[in-house]
Protein backbone atom coordinates (compact mmCIF):
# COMPACT_ATOMS: atom_id res chain seq x y z
CA UNK A 1 0.00 0.00 0.00
CA UNK A 2 2.03 3.53 -0.75
CA UNK A 3 2.48 5.92 1.86
CA UNK A 4 -0.15 7.56 3.28
CA UNK A 5 -2.76 5.00 2.46
CA UNK A 6 -4.60 2.84 5.04
CA UNK A 7 -7.24 0.41 4.22
CA UNK A 8 -10.20 -0.51 7.14
CA UNK A 9 -12.78 -3.53 6.66
CA UNK A 10 -15.97 -2.31 6.06
CA UNK A 11 -17.53 -5.54 5.15
CA UNK A 12 -15.80 -8.78 5.35
CA UNK A 13 -16.61 -11.58 2.80
CA UNK A 14 -19.36 -13.78 5.12
CA UNK A 15 -20.95 -10.35 5.77
CA UNK A 16 -21.49 -9.70 1.83
CA UNK A 17 -22.12 -13.19 0.92
CA UNK A 18 -24.89 -13.16 3.52
CA UNK A 19 -26.22 -9.65 2.15
CA UNK A 20 -25.95 -11.01 -1.36
CA UNK A 21 -28.38 -13.87 -0.50
CA UNK A 22 -31.11 -11.89 1.08
CA UNK A 23 -31.12 -9.13 -1.81
CA UNK A 24 -31.32 -12.69 -4.15
CA UNK A 25 -34.89 -13.96 -1.93
CA UNK A 26 -35.37 -10.29 -2.45
CA UNK A 27 -35.15 -9.46 -6.28
CA UNK A 28 -36.76 -12.93 -7.20
CA UNK A 29 -40.12 -11.75 -5.04
CA UNK A 30 -40.47 -8.99 -6.87
CA UNK A 31 -39.22 -9.61 -10.56
CA UNK A 32 -39.62 -13.47 -10.78
CA UNK A 33 -37.79 -16.04 -12.07
CA UNK A 34 -37.39 -14.84 -15.53
CA UNK A 35 -34.69 -11.82 -15.40
CA UNK A 36 -31.30 -10.86 -17.42
CA UNK A 37 -29.18 -9.42 -15.09
CA UNK A 38 -27.11 -6.68 -17.01
CA UNK A 39 -23.70 -6.11 -15.45
CA UNK A 40 -21.75 -2.80 -15.71
CA UNK A 41 -18.32 -3.66 -16.12
CA UNK A 42 -15.75 -3.44 -14.69
CA UNK A 43 -16.93 -3.32 -10.91
CA UNK A 44 -19.92 -4.92 -10.61
CA UNK A 45 -18.37 -8.45 -11.83
CA UNK A 46 -17.68 -9.96 -8.60
CA UNK A 47 -20.86 -9.09 -7.11
CA UNK A 48 -22.88 -10.08 -10.55
CA UNK A 49 -20.95 -13.15 -10.42
CA UNK A 50 -22.09 -14.08 -6.58
CA UNK A 51 -25.42 -12.29 -7.05
CA UNK A 52 -26.19 -15.24 -10.03
CA UNK A 53 -25.57 -17.77 -8.30
CA UNK A 54 -27.83 -16.36 -5.23
CA UNK A 55 -30.84 -15.97 -7.26
CA UNK A 56 -29.96 -19.58 -8.65
CA UNK A 57 -30.33 -20.61 -4.85
CA UNK A 58 -33.49 -18.55 -4.95
CA UNK A 59 -35.30 -20.19 -7.91
CA UNK A 60 -34.54 -18.06 -10.73
CA UNK A 61 -32.80 -18.71 -14.16
CA UNK A 62 -30.80 -15.19 -14.65
CA UNK A 63 -29.78 -14.37 -17.92
CA UNK A 64 -26.21 -12.66 -17.89
CA UNK A 65 -25.32 -9.74 -20.23
CA UNK A 66 -22.70 -6.90 -19.53
CA UNK A 67 -22.67 -3.18 -20.43
CA UNK A 68 -19.09 -1.13 -20.26
CA UNK A 69 -19.17 2.26 -19.35
CA UNK A 70 -16.48 4.14 -18.09
CA UNK A 71 -16.60 7.40 -16.25
CA UNK A 72 -13.47 7.53 -13.72
CA UNK A 73 -10.38 8.22 -14.57
CA UNK A 74 -7.46 7.25 -12.25
CA UNK A 75 -8.46 8.95 -9.16
CA UNK A 76 -11.75 9.25 -7.01
CA UNK A 77 -13.08 12.05 -8.51
CA UNK A 78 -15.89 10.88 -11.50
CA UNK A 79 -14.92 12.96 -14.49
CA UNK A 80 -18.75 13.41 -14.18
CA UNK A 81 -19.31 12.32 -17.78
CA UNK A 82 -20.57 8.77 -18.74
CA UNK A 83 -19.19 6.81 -21.74
CA UNK A 84 -20.35 3.47 -23.38
CA UNK A 85 -17.50 1.13 -24.63
CA UNK A 86 -19.30 -1.77 -24.53
CA UNK A 87 -23.24 -2.40 -25.48
CA UNK A 88 -25.22 -5.49 -24.78
CA UNK A 89 -27.06 -7.87 -27.92
CA UNK A 90 -30.03 -6.45 -29.40
CA UNK A 91 -32.01 -8.98 -28.41
CA UNK A 92 -32.84 -8.19 -25.03
CA UNK A 93 -36.25 -6.63 -26.36
CA UNK A 94 -39.12 -7.91 -24.27
CA UNK A 95 -37.13 -8.85 -21.47
CA UNK A 96 -37.03 -7.96 -17.71
CA UNK A 97 -33.81 -6.67 -16.76
CA UNK A 98 -32.23 -6.48 -13.63
CA UNK A 99 -29.32 -3.57 -13.44
CA UNK A 100 -26.51 -4.36 -11.37
CA UNK A 101 -23.84 -2.22 -10.24
CA UNK A 102 -21.22 -2.59 -7.52
CA UNK A 103 -21.73 1.50 -5.92
CA UNK A 104 -23.66 4.28 -6.96
CA UNK A 105 -22.41 7.50 -5.91
CA UNK A 106 -23.39 10.48 -8.04
CA UNK A 107 -25.86 7.96 -9.56
CA UNK A 108 -25.21 9.14 -13.42
CA UNK A 109 -23.53 6.09 -14.26
CA UNK A 110 -26.35 3.81 -13.58
CA UNK A 111 -28.93 6.60 -14.74
CA UNK A 112 -27.08 6.81 -18.03
CA UNK A 113 -27.48 2.64 -18.22
CA UNK A 114 -31.21 2.81 -17.56
CA UNK A 115 -32.22 5.08 -19.88
CA UNK A 116 -30.30 3.31 -22.89
CA UNK A 117 -31.61 -0.18 -21.75
CA UNK A 118 -35.32 1.56 -21.47
CA UNK A 119 -34.73 3.04 -24.93
CA UNK A 120 -34.82 -1.01 -26.01
CA UNK A 121 -38.29 -1.99 -25.81
CA UNK A 122 -37.70 -4.19 -22.48
CA UNK A 123 -40.55 -5.12 -20.39
CA UNK A 124 -39.30 -3.87 -16.78
CA UNK A 125 -36.27 -2.07 -15.54
CA UNK A 126 -35.18 -3.11 -11.73
CA UNK A 127 -31.57 -1.55 -10.54
CA UNK A 128 -29.34 -3.04 -7.80
CA UNK A 129 -26.78 -2.12 -6.57
CA UNK A 130 -24.49 -3.83 -3.60
CA UNK A 131 -23.19 -0.57 -2.34
CA UNK A 132 -25.30 2.81 -2.10
CA UNK A 133 -23.77 6.68 -1.19
CA UNK A 134 -26.90 8.76 -1.01
CA UNK A 135 -25.04 11.38 0.29
CA UNK A 136 -23.44 12.15 -2.98
CA UNK A 137 -26.18 11.41 -5.20
CA UNK A 138 -26.68 14.29 -7.97
CA UNK A 139 -29.27 12.86 -9.95
CA UNK A 140 -32.95 11.43 -9.17
CA UNK A 141 -32.38 8.19 -8.89
CA UNK A 142 -33.00 5.50 -5.65
CA UNK A 143 -31.93 2.08 -6.41
CA UNK A 144 -34.30 -0.93 -6.02
CA UNK A 145 -32.36 -3.18 -4.76
CA UNK A 146 -29.18 -2.18 -2.08
CA UNK A 147 -26.59 -4.41 -0.67
CA UNK A 148 -25.44 -2.24 1.88
CA UNK A 149 -25.76 2.07 2.42
CA UNK A 150 -22.34 3.43 2.83
CA UNK A 151 -21.02 6.97 3.73
CA UNK A 152 -19.17 9.62 1.70
CA UNK A 153 -16.03 7.23 2.23
CA UNK A 154 -14.09 5.82 -0.97
CA UNK A 155 -14.63 2.28 -0.83
CA UNK A 156 -12.44 -0.60 -2.44
CA UNK A 157 -12.55 -4.40 -2.89
CA UNK A 158 -15.15 -6.93 -4.22
CA UNK A 159 -14.13 -6.27 -7.51
CA UNK A 160 -14.13 -2.50 -6.92
CA UNK A 161 -11.09 -0.49 -7.64
CA UNK A 162 -8.94 2.50 -6.34
CA UNK A 163 -6.92 3.44 -9.41
CA UNK A 164 -7.68 -0.12 -10.68
CA UNK A 165 -5.97 -1.67 -7.64
CA UNK A 166 -7.47 -3.96 -5.01
CA UNK A 167 -10.46 -5.41 -6.65
CA UNK A 168 -9.30 -8.75 -6.08
CA UNK A 169 -9.77 -8.37 -2.16
CA UNK A 170 -12.50 -10.73 -0.82
CA UNK A 171 -14.06 -7.90 1.27
CA UNK A 172 -14.82 -4.40 1.22
CA UNK A 173 -12.53 -1.82 2.23
CA UNK A 174 -12.37 2.05 3.09
CA UNK A 175 -9.54 3.52 1.47
CA UNK A 176 -8.43 6.53 3.32
CA UNK A 177 -5.76 8.73 1.95
CA UNK A 178 -7.23 7.78 -1.30
CA UNK A 179 -6.66 11.25 -3.75
P1 LIG B 1 -21.67 7.42 -10.23
O1 LIG B 1 -21.87 7.50 -11.70
O2 LIG B 1 -21.11 8.70 -9.67
O3 LIG B 1 -22.86 6.94 -9.47
O4 LIG B 1 -20.49 6.44 -9.98
C1 LIG B 1 -20.65 5.12 -10.17
C2 LIG B 1 -19.35 4.43 -10.41
O5 LIG B 1 -18.21 5.13 -9.90
C3 LIG B 1 -19.41 3.14 -9.67
O6 LIG B 1 -19.98 2.15 -10.47
C4 LIG B 1 -17.97 2.88 -9.36
O7 LIG B 1 -17.37 2.17 -10.42
C5 LIG B 1 -17.35 4.25 -9.23
N1 LIG B 1 -17.27 4.64 -7.82
C6 LIG B 1 -18.09 5.46 -7.13
N2 LIG B 1 -17.73 5.56 -5.85
C7 LIG B 1 -16.65 4.76 -5.71
C8 LIG B 1 -15.80 4.40 -4.59
O8 LIG B 1 -15.97 4.82 -3.42
N3 LIG B 1 -14.80 3.53 -4.88
C9 LIG B 1 -14.57 3.03 -6.12
N4 LIG B 1 -15.33 3.33 -7.18
C10 LIG B 1 -16.35 4.18 -6.97
MG1 LIG C 1 -18.89 0.94 -11.59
Amino acid sequence: MPPGEDARVLFDAPTIARRVEGLADEIVAAMGERLVAVGLLKGAFVFLADLIRALDRAGARPGVEFLRLSSYGLGTVSAGQVHLIGDVPTDIAGRRILLVDDIVDTGRSIAYAATLLRQRDITDLKTCTLLDKPSRREVDLVPDFVGFEVPDVFVAGYGIDYAERYRHLPGIVAVEGAK
